[in-house]
């Protein structure tokens, strides 16, 4: 797979030796509120490890997982894969460990998806969803650029409990709106 480097990030391959780094954040209550996953168990964070190893090692995946890493330390994932490819769309997501939120990296490490599935995969349309009470990724998704569609009712089952999705999407040209940076 590719490596995406951005000023202060090296996207990577995921290895076996990242469980532990993986398992910080994706065991981690806070950082899974929102999430469709979690929080892991050691056995989770291992699966995906596994699951993200096996898919990295394939000719031209469906979906690309990269390692976020700062200085050499991981401190999340970002991933994107193709919903179809005939109609050219796609979808993109991102997770950071706690410690570091607020610096700017997610802003970071999705720009440089965004360009990937704009560039390498000739998408024409990202989307990505997030809970509305997810601000922060909802400014996140703004700041890259992508536009709010809708209210997807219903979309997702978090812990039992049915919740509602944002739906955003970058489609062709869009570029950072007003007030990104
Ligand atoms: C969402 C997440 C990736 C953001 O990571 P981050 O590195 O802190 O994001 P950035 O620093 O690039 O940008 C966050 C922006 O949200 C803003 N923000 C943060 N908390 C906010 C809040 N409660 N209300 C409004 N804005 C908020 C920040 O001020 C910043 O905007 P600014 O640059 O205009 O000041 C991180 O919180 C995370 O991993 N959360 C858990 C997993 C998750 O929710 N993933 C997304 C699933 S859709």
């Amino acid at each position: 797979m590719r490596e995406l480097t951005t000023e202060r990030l090296r996207l990577r391959s995921f290895i076996p030796g990242d469980l532990e780094a993986v398992h910080a954040y994706a065991g981690d209550p806070e950082v899974c509120r929102y999430t469709d996953w979690g929080p892991n168990t050691l056995a989770q964070s291992r699966a995906f490890i596994d699951e993200v190893c096996a898919a990295s090692a394939v000719e031209r995946p469906g979906s690309t997982t990269w390692a976020v890493t700062v200085a050499g330390e991981v401190v999340g994932a970002c991933s994107v894969s193709v919903t179809s490819a005939e109609h050219r769309r796609g979808v993109m997501g991102y997770v950071l460990a706690r410690a570091h939120w607020g610096r700017g990296l997610a802003t970071e490490a999705a720009a440089a998806v965004l360009r990937f599935a704009r560039e390498d995969l000739a998408l024409e349309r990202v989307e990505a969803t997030c809970r509305p009470g997810n601000l922060a990724s909802q400014r996140v998704l703004r700041k890259i650029g992508m536009r709010q569609e809708g209210l997807l009712r219903s979309h997702v089952m978090i812990r039992g409990r049915r919740e509602d999705s944002l739906l955003f999407a970058a489609v062709g040209d869009d570029v950072p709106g007003p007030g990104a940076s």
